[in-house]
């Protein structure tokens, strides 16, 4: 049958999603696969109804393509897709609410506070004190983030991130190191650890950078990597995550694991972060995007 790999939409992340969905596509064509790039910039019905396709490579980042809105029009048109559910979806797009799921569970995430208005920064220093990190909620690649380590730095990064109309909050800043590890069907990939000298592994970092390093092998002993992946699948489980999945941590200098968040469709450039853990077991690009594609025909 044939496959839409479905990329770019409008959201902040535009420009990442039609990276990682051109090297989708050039994958799967290289498999001989019968593909078709959709770039859906306006509504996705009109840009499904163009085009006759049998199944949906989803690789479109952030709101409108990552958060469920997507996920429940191509169930309604009865269309396998790559990736998590609409409400699995939904959830992990909202950093907050996947916070209180994993809370829920006890597993353990940073300290919060979410910040509605001005009038809420006294309340959060004297609940988390400095630094913290101010986040919209429902954005990705670090858009809108910040470092604040007094009154003055936390209104500025209050004030970013509110325009990015989502929810806002601060979140305790973990004293550690970071990691990141993808699932492909309910399996760990081996752990990533970040490394950037910005202040944090924010949107240079991650894109234009070249002082980031990347660590696979993460540097963990087995055993404590084993953890950390069993906790990367008991956190996707959480949330209902299916397909793939790519989750954030941190381990804290106590050597406690952190959850920070999950993306259910990470970044696919061939120098993105699971095409890396992939290729440390073995699984070529073209491979993980075989096996990806696979888990939308359960
Ligand atoms: N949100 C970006 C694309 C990622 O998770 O890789
Ligand atoms: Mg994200």
């Amino acid at each position: 049958g044939k496959v839409a790999v479905l990329l770019g939409g409008s959201a902040a992340e535009r420009e990442i999603s039609l990276n990682s969905g051109n090297a989708v596509y050039q994958a799967l064509k290289a498999q001989g696969v019968d593909a078709v790039a959709i770039d859906v910039t306006g509504s996705p019905i009109q840009a499904l109804a163009d085009v006759k396709v049998d199944r949906v490579f989803n690789v479109i980042h952030g709101r409108g393509g990552e958060d469920g809105v997507l996920q429940a029009i191509l169930q309604v048109l009865g269309l396998p897709y790559t990736g998590s559910g609409v409400m699995a979806s939904a959830l992990s797009m909202d950093k907050l609410r996947t916070k209180l799921c994993w809370q829920g569970l006890g597993l353990s995430t940073p300290l919060w506070f979410v910040l509605k208005s001005q009038t809420d920064i006294d309340a959060c220093i004297a609940k988390l004190g400095f630094p913290v990190i101010v986040k919209p909620a429902q954005e990705g690649s670090s858009i809108g983030m910040s470092k604040a380590t007094n009154r003055d730095e936390l209104v500025a990064a209050l004030q970013l991130a509110k325009q990015y109309l989502c929810d806002v909050y601060a979140e305790q800043w973990v004293q550690g190191q970071e990691y990141t590890v993808g699932v492909l069907d309910g399996e760990a990939l081996p752990a990533i650890r970040l490394e950037t000298p910005n202040t944090f592994y924010d949107f240079d970092a991650k894109y234009r950078a070249n002082t980031t390093k990347y660590h696979c092998p993460c540097g963990l002993s087995a055993e404590r990597e084993q953890q950390l992946q069993a906790l990367a699948v008991q956190a996707c489980q959480a949330l209902d995550v299916k397909g793939w999945a790519r989750v954030d941590v941190f381990i804290d200098t106590n050597d406690r694991s952190q959850l920070i968040e999950v993306n259910t469709v990470p970044g696919m450039t061939d120098h993105s972060l699971v095409p890396m853990a992939a290729k440390a077991v073995g699984i070529s690009f073209e491979e993980l995007v075989w096996r990806i594609l696979e888990t939308s025909m359960a």
